[in-house]
């Protein structure tokens, strides 16, 4: 056991490298992508023109947004042995199936085993277009119909939609998944960008890569919060019921999904967009309820913003996703359709200036035990 070691548990305040990617500025409640304020690329820009900004660090022109455009959609389709694959594992956890399936895409892109920037971007690109394609095929198959082709006269947003629920979207659903989507794309050094690091520091591809991004974002610490407050939502039932059902969650030391955070101590920025999208939602579905119980779940959490607990951008999703229709268990499967550019993204800037990410255990063990042969243990 090493003598005087600086131990920092769960790496908390740990800065590993610089990024120029995203900026979470935990105090003041301040995401930036890429320099450019979140609330301004929720409220201006689109998922597509987004993902160009944090794969090439950059806004495009109009023209190299159009050529962008153009191999999202064109990498839509999915192989049939990948939809045999889904059709395999269906019975599994969404995010379960979309992990195996984007390790199954490996075995059919020619380029998995070259690690160089430009095949990582084209990879990092088609994986970004095939990942809602999974989403949405894996459920329809559960549901025992068969998957949707992509409509490549659809925004990535509103082809997803489309894919997963049989509708074309409006306008305004479409926008407001692409921003959904947008909100969730990056976040520092949060848990599964940080695990898609440390396969890519191996020299390890990006389907790798990202493969382990989808396993440690399906956590309920980290993406699958959105779920859990639905399903808060649904056990609360009415308005009248949140105080009693908040003070019982408070007795038993449980904590509420969609509040807290590990690095914002003000309120998540990216709540703000999903709030407003759930409220409008909610009224054009007639279903103001959700809203005003999760208004008042809010109310009711004012208390603890006091010690840094405030609300977080899985608090409003999970309603937006249920007055879409979304069945409870794809939340974090949407949550990982917009991370994957942003694990690309990050995938890229870790390989352009690689070093092997291997951190220290501090052992407290025993040293010096012998060994005793199987047949004289106890
Ligand atoms: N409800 C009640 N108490 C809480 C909550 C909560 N949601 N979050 C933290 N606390 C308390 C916790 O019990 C602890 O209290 P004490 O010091 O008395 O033991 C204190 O706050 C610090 O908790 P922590 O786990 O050390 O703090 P953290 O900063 O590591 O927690 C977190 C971050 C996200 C794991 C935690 O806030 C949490 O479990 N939240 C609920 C799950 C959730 O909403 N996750 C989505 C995160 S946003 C999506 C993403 O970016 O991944």
């Amino acid at each position: 056991m090493a003598d005087k070691v600086e131990l920092r548990r769960g790496l908390r305040d740990v800065y590993f490298d610089n990024t120029e990617s995203s900026n979470v500025i935990g105090d003041i409640g301040r995401l930036i992508y890429r320099g450019y304020d979140i609330h301004d690329l929720a409220e201006l820009s689109t998922f597509e023109e987004t993902v160009f900004l944090m794969m090439h660090g950059h806004l495009p022109t109009q023209a190299e947004l159009d050529a962008f455009d153009a191999s999202l959609k064109a990498a839509r389709e999915i192989p049939q042995e990948i939809v045999d694959v889904i059709t395999l594992t269906k019975d599994a956890h969404p995010m379960d199936v979309l992990r195996t399936a984007v390790s199954a895409l490996a075995a059919f892109d020619s380029e998995t085993a070259d690690v160089s920037h430009e095949a990582t971007l084209r990879k990092g690109i088609r994986i970004t277009a095939q990942a809602p394609t999974i989403v949405a095929a894996h459920h329809r198959i559960r549901s025992g119909e068969k998957p949707i082709p992509p409509d490549n006269s659809l925004g990535h947003a509103g082809n997803f939609l489309y894919m997963l629920l049989g509708d074309k979207p409006d306008e305004d659903t479409a926008r407001l998944m692409d921003k959904d989507l947008i909100v969730h794309l990056d976040h520092g050094s949060n848990a599964s960008s940080f695990a898609a690091r440390v396969t890519a520091s191996t020299l390890a591809d990006v389907h790798g890569a990202i493969v382990t991004g989808i396993s440690t974002l399906k956590g309920p610490l980290h993406g699958g919060a959105a779920e859990g407050v639905m399903k808060m939502a649904l056990e609360i039932g009415e308005e009248s019921n949140v105080e009693p059902y908040l003070a019982g969650k408070h007795d038993r030391k449980e904590r509420i999904m969609g509040f807290g955070h590990a690095v914002y101590r003000a309120e998540d920025p990216r709540a703000r967009h999903l709030r407003e999208g759930s409220r409008v939602l909610a009224e054009k579905k007639g279903q103001p309820q959700w809203f005003q119980i999760l208004s008042k779940v809010e109310e009711h959490m004012r208390p603890y913003a006091e010690r840094g607990i405030c609300v977080n951008v899985d608090f409003w999703s999970g309603s937006v996703y249920y007055l879409l229709g979304i069945p409870e268990d794809l939340f974090i499967s949407i949550f990982a359709v917009a991370r994957v550019p942003g694990y690309v993204a990050q995938v890229l800037e870790q390989q352009d200036k690689n070093i092997l990410l291997r951190p220290l255990l501090n052992y407290v063990g025993p040293t010096d035990l012998s060994y005793v042969p199987i047949a004289e243990r106890g």
